[in-house]
């Protein structure tokens, strides 16, 4: 049997370097898709993709080559994020800088569960089938409120895509998820991210056969923790 395949978005040297270090040691290919790939990274990876997803077409000329030189992805993670702070008012970036931010967080996501779509049609029946994005609480209208309009405004737009996906397929054994790190009391973990928390937790939702919540919130070292009673605003 060929190994299950790791194709995961937006690969830095915290998230995507962790998932790629953990996929590989459960005996997954991983390729990694990165507009600057830093050499960490492009060693931990079978394949490094350089890309852009500020074009959402480099998603599908990514998918193309992962397929054609690893085999179909199984697990795709789309952990590429873009911000332009608006710290003056909620209006104050550009039109055109929002829009760049709404590319990359959602339309470029949108993209990637599209393309992750074929590829697990293509799959044999008990191959894990799993789509990943990489979110955090600003999806949770009212929990946050930082300079963060277009961040927001693409967490909120991808969250509501992912758990239309995840209600949508439960008899094919696709999964969807759009998992968020949380601090113990549920709060955001901002700058205290843990990379190796995602490895662990994605391995989680990857190897589980069954869709469980969409909104995949989380806490290092224990794994799904619901929240829903502190979002409740
Ligand atoms: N739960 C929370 O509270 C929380 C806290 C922080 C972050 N997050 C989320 O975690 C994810 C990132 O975390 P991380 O620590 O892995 O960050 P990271 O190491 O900076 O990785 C993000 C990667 O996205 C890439 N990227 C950005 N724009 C791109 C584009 N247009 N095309 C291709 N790649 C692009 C960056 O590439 P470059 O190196 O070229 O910039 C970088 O490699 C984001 O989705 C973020 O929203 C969640």
């Amino acid at each position: 049997m060929s190994s299950p395949v790791l194709l995961a978005f937006g690969a830095g040297p915290n998230v995507g370097l962790a998932l790629a270090r953990n996929f590989a040691k459960h005996g997954y290919k991983v390729a990694l898709a990165a507009r600057n790939p830093n050499p960490d990274v492009s060693k931990a990876a079978d394949l490094v993709v350089e890309a852009d997803f500020s074009v959402p077409d480099a998603v599908v000329s990514t998918f193309a080559k992962v397929k054609e030189t690893l085999g179909i992805p199984s697990v795709v993670v789309y952990n590429a994020y873009s911000w332009h702070p608006s710290p003056d008012h909620p209006f104050s970036i550009s039109v055109s800088d929002f829009n760049t931010d709404m590319v990359v967080n959602t339309t470029s996501a949108f993209a990637a569960a599209q393309e992750a779509m074929k590829s697990f049609a293509q799959l044999p029946a008990d191959a894990s089938k799993t789509f990943i994005y990489t979110g955090n609480i600003f999806n949770i209208p009212g929990r946050l409120i930082l300079p963060g309009t277009s961040l927001g405004a693409g967490k909120s737009a991808t969250a509501h895509i992912i758990a239309n996906a995840a209600s949508t397929n439960p008899s094919n054994g696709y999964k969807f998820y759009y998992a968020d790190e949380r601090t113990p009391d549920g709060e955001p973990v901002m700058r205290g991210i843990s990379g190796e928390a995602h490895g662990e937790f994605y391995y989680e939702l990857a190897r589980n056969s069954k869709q469980g919540p969409w909104l995949a919130t989380f806490v290092k070292g224990k794994g799904y923790v619901d929240f829903s009673a502190k979002d409740r605003v």
